[in-house]
């Protein structure tokens, strides 16, 4: 038997179906911008990760760069210094030489940086004369230094530490470099030790110089790695520093007045004591 639907129901019955519809085109439209939105984001991200792998690779292929220009420079290192020696009746050829030497001393310098930067180094401890370390730093930045400058260094009790000499000759070398940089019209920088036998006993070094000094502007920005406002500045010393001080569980401070000079101050833990 065929019984007629009222024509209300089946009115209700088509808008309903309208409106459920409606929803899911509006439900679609809504997943189709998500799907959008997470496309471009992942676009973005693989982009990102593109670019991450590819400072690696830089940063793997500089350092190894940095290893093969290592050996020959020290053959001409050792050239330079015999040549500089057997031209001590020609002062003028002399200067050359000393010039070469200089050149040579500052790219080490920025290679051991740059070796450094790229391998976030492990202090390996052993006990060092603080002292002994700061004499081979200071001969490393000869060739840097200026007629009127000088260096006073000062060491009170113990100068025995545990410490990675390697890392440690550099971060002075870095902080004795940017003294000198600093003092234009000549100047004295500075180097005390003391022991601090605070709740942990740390030992304090300080590089004081009568340099021109940190503007204001500048001196959050001086640990960042390529901050520099020198010329021919890489602005990897201070990053180094920073560095290296991390790997030796200690701290560093800044503190300096434009015009008059510049004082950082390291505490490295003592450790343990030894007798060198
Ligand atoms: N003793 C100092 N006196 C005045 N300014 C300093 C001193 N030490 C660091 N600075 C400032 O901090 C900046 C960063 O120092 P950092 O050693 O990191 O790089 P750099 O000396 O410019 O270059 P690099 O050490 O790589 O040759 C310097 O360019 C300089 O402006
Ligand atoms: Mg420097």
């Amino acid at each position: 038997m065929n019984e007629q639907l009222p024509v209300e129901l089946l009115n209700d019955a088509f808008n309903g179906f309208r409106d459920a519809s409606r929803k899911l085109e509006e439900q679609y439209a809504l997943l189709e911008d998500r799907i959008d939105e997470l496309s471009q984001e992942l676009a973005e991200k693989n982009r990102a990760l593109e670019r991450t792998r590819r400072l690696a690779a830089m940063g793997e292929m500089a350092a190894r760069v940095a290893h093969e220009i290592r050996n020959p420079l020290g053959s001409m290192a050792i050239f330079a210094t015999i040549l500089e020696r057997e031209l001590g009746a020609e002062p003028e050829k002399q200067r050359l030489a000393n010039h070469i030497s200089t050149g040579i001393k500052s790219l080490d310098n920025l290679l051991s940086n740059m070796l450094l930067f790229a391998s976030s180094p492990e202090a390996k401890l052993k006990p060092v004369d603080v002292r002994k370390v700061l004499e081979e730093a200071l001969l490393l930045a000869r060739g840097h230094e200026k007629e009127d400058v000088s260096v006073k260094a000062e060491f009170c009790g113990q100068t025995s530490i545990m410490a990675d000499p390697v890392l440690l000759r550099q971060l002075f070398l870095n902080l004795i470099i940017n003294a000198i940089d600093a003092m234009d019209r000549g100047g004295v920088l500075k180097v005390r030790t003391k022991v601090i036998d605070d709740r942990q006993r740390y030992m304090e070094i300080k590089f004081a110089d009568t340099g021109r000094g940190i503007g204001k502007e500048h001196i959050d920005r001086v640990f960042d790695p390529f901050f520099s406002t020198k010329d021919r500045g890489t602005g990897l010393g201070l990053a180094i520093v920073s560095t290296v001080v991390n790997a030796h569980g200690g701290f560093i401070d800044v503190d300096s007045v434009k015009g008059e000079g510049t004082a950082f101050t390291i505490g490295l833990p003592m450790m343990r004591e030894y007798r060198i």
